[in-house]
């Protein structure tokens, strides 16, 4: 029904309008006494054999909801009885920000993919806490944390510890998001020296609380062999709880879209089908190369049961979705996790 019916209806629109109408539908239709239980009818599986435990977490099944879907923190209530096992919200900024001008959200349809140049759009810190107050505790949440973009380099770690500080209380873990290539220079979040000093200083601030919130890495499918190393090293110097791989690409290898096509829509982190080898082969380098030592998340390009198999073998622990959802609707989280349940 989504891919018949409600997708090519909604491929009509802009994007990022059908982005917020579909968010006033969901909230709209799941006020709707019955609606909720509805959507859970179709889409949960439930099952034990789905459970994951880890870093301290119990996961009703492996298959989580991307950052940047739900950045205000605003429907994941709602998103919780679409099957997920966990739902990350952010990239979420200290400041509330607007974002990159309009347009910055493409649809590839011949690839199944997406660019986009959003630039961290949130509402800020202040406005997503007071979202997270209203957590009805239905599902595990991630809280992805970022700078604002026009914080200057000697700034960057007191963004990241505001957000840490300030989303402590309301989220299970923790995503240092250190690869988005949509805001602005990245130079200082390229270099190994200062994620270990940022890493450093926000672990410092979870030792001090009464809690200690797992802490991940989210890094880009970008990174050649001698990055990933580094980032391995810097994993089991500074033990921390994760890493997530991956983020948008800067890469449009291979891709149907004409050339004419991709310069008209210019710079943007490519996501979908086309990034979903390089995001498998990064988390499969990261497994081997670690001996396995570190849980990994994995995200790029799943829009099928298989493609969530693929990561799963090469050592991903939880996969997560964004642009197979857009592009396959809410039945490829049932679809991925009776695949799992079938396997195992
Ligand atoms: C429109 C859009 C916005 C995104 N915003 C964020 C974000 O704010 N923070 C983040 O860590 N990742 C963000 N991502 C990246 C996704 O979380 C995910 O890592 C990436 O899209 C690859 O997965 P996919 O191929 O399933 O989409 C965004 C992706 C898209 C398509």
């Amino acid at each position: 029904m989504y891919k018949l019916i409600i997708r090519p209806i909604f491929f009509i629109f802009d994007p990022e309008k059908i982005h917020h109408f579909t968010f006033s539908l969901v909230k709209f239709l799941s006020k709707i006494p019955f609606i909720p239980s509805l959507f859970r009818g179709l889409y949960q599986v439930n099952d034990k054999k789905l459970e994951r435990n880890l870093f301290g977490l119990t996961f009703k099944n492996p298959v989580g909801l991307a950052a940047g879907f739900d950045k205000n923190a605003v429907l994941y209530n709602e998103l919780a009885d679409f099957g997920f096992g966990f739902v990350e919200i952010g990239t979420v900024t200290p400041k509330g920000q607007a974002g990159n001008p309009k347009k910055r959200l493409f649809r590839l349809k011949d690839d199944q993919g997406i660019i986009n140049r959003m630039g961290f759009n949130n509402e800020g810190l202040a406005t997503a806490i007071e979202q997270l107050k209203k957590n009805k505790g239905k599902i595990i949440l991630g809280g992805n944390i970022g700078k604002n973009t026009n914080t200057a380099p000697e700034d960057y770690t007191e963004d990241y510890v505001e957000c840490f500080k300030g989303l402590h209380p309301y989220v299970d873990y923790f995503v240092l998001n250190v690869s988005c290539p949509n805001v602005g220079s990245h130079a200082k979040l390229d270099d190994v020296d200062y994620l270990k000093e940022l890493i450093t200083e926000v672990q410092k601030l979870n030792n001090q609380e009464s809690v200690q919130r797992p802490i991940l890495l989210k890094i880009a499918p970008d990174l050649n062999n001698q990055q990933l190393d580094e980032i391995i090293e810097l994993v089991a110097e500074t033990k921390i709880d994760g890493v997530i791989a991956s983020n948008t690409s800067v890469n449009r290898e291979g891709l149907k879209a004409s050339k004419e096509r991709l310069e008209e829509i210019g710079n943007g982190g490519l996501s979908g089908q086309p990034v979903k080898e390089r995001s498998t082969k990064v988390i499969k380098y990261l497994a081997d190369n670690s001996n396995k030592a570190f849980p990994i998340i994995g995200v790029g390009g799943i829009h099928s049961e298989k493609d969530a198999l693929e990561k799963l073998d090469a050592g991903a622990d939880l996969v997560q979705i964004y642009t197979g959802f857009i592009y396959e609707g809410p039945s490829l989280v049932k679809r991925i996790n009776k695949a799992i349940l079938a396997k195992s």
